[in-house]
């Protein structure tokens, strides 16, 4: 029987990113939408990774099968390291990014140093309880105007190092090959392999 995960997103851009990248694993990987569960899970962790496990442990007790769940954000260094965990919140949940990245850059005004990292942890917890959990980042700038539709939130002002553009406007392939989110996925079906391989599933 095939493994069955579940990908703990509301988001269903997230679920089918996810779903593609874990395509050559012989996994049956489903949304929260797939089997009906709509919940929202207060994240009140302190890290990435913490509200990652906070949102993968909730589902456990809801369903059966591994389950994997993402806690990301944007950190600005001249900002000292905010919006950090609190991005979605950032002045205002409901303020428009348009509005959000532009405050951003007002900020930034004076700044000397622009950098900035996108973070993304995924928890993975398994059926016992156990669980394994990968932080990674993405480095690079916060630009000086806003630029770009692509992506959402803070992509039109985020210039990843290495490139000129921000993901605002440099194409989702590219994105998706080098996000911190990207990365994040890339470790986790890198260690299902190694769990199948070893015929741990
Ligand atoms: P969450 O991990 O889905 O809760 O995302 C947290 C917040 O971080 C999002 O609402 C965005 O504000 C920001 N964020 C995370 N990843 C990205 C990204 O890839 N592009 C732009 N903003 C992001």
């Amino acid at each position: 029987m095939k493994q069955r995960l579940i990908v703990a997103t509301n988001n269903r851009h997230k679920a089918e990113e996810i779903k593609e990248m874990m395509m050559d694993l012989d996994f049956e990987v489903l949304s929260l939408a797939d089997i009906g569960i709509d919940v929202d899970v207060e994240e009140n962790g302190t890290t990435y990774a913490e509200n990652a496990l906070i949102k993968a442990m909730a589902l456990r007790d809801l369903t059966d099968g591994w389950i994997l769940a993402d806690d990301s954000g944007l950190e600005i260094d001249a900002l000292n390291r905010q919006p950090g965990i609190y991005s979605a919140r950032y002045l205002g949940e409901d303020t428009p990014y348009m509005i959000k990245n532009s405050m951003i850059l007002d900020k930034l005004m004076e700044a000397e140093d622009r950098s900035a990292r996108f973070v993304c942890s995924i928890a993975l917890v398994f059926e016992d309880g156990s669980y394994w959990i990968t932080v990674n980042k993405c480095e690079g700038s916060i630009s000086e105007s806003i630029a770009g539709i692509n992506g959402f939130g803070y992509d039109p002002i985020f210039i990843p190092e290495g490139y000129s553009q921000t993901f605002g406007v440099l194409p989702s392939e590219i994105k998706n090959k080098i996000s911190h989110r990207a990365k994040a996925l890339q470790a986790v079906v890198q260690y299902c392999k190694l769990l199948a391989e070893e015929s741990y599933v």
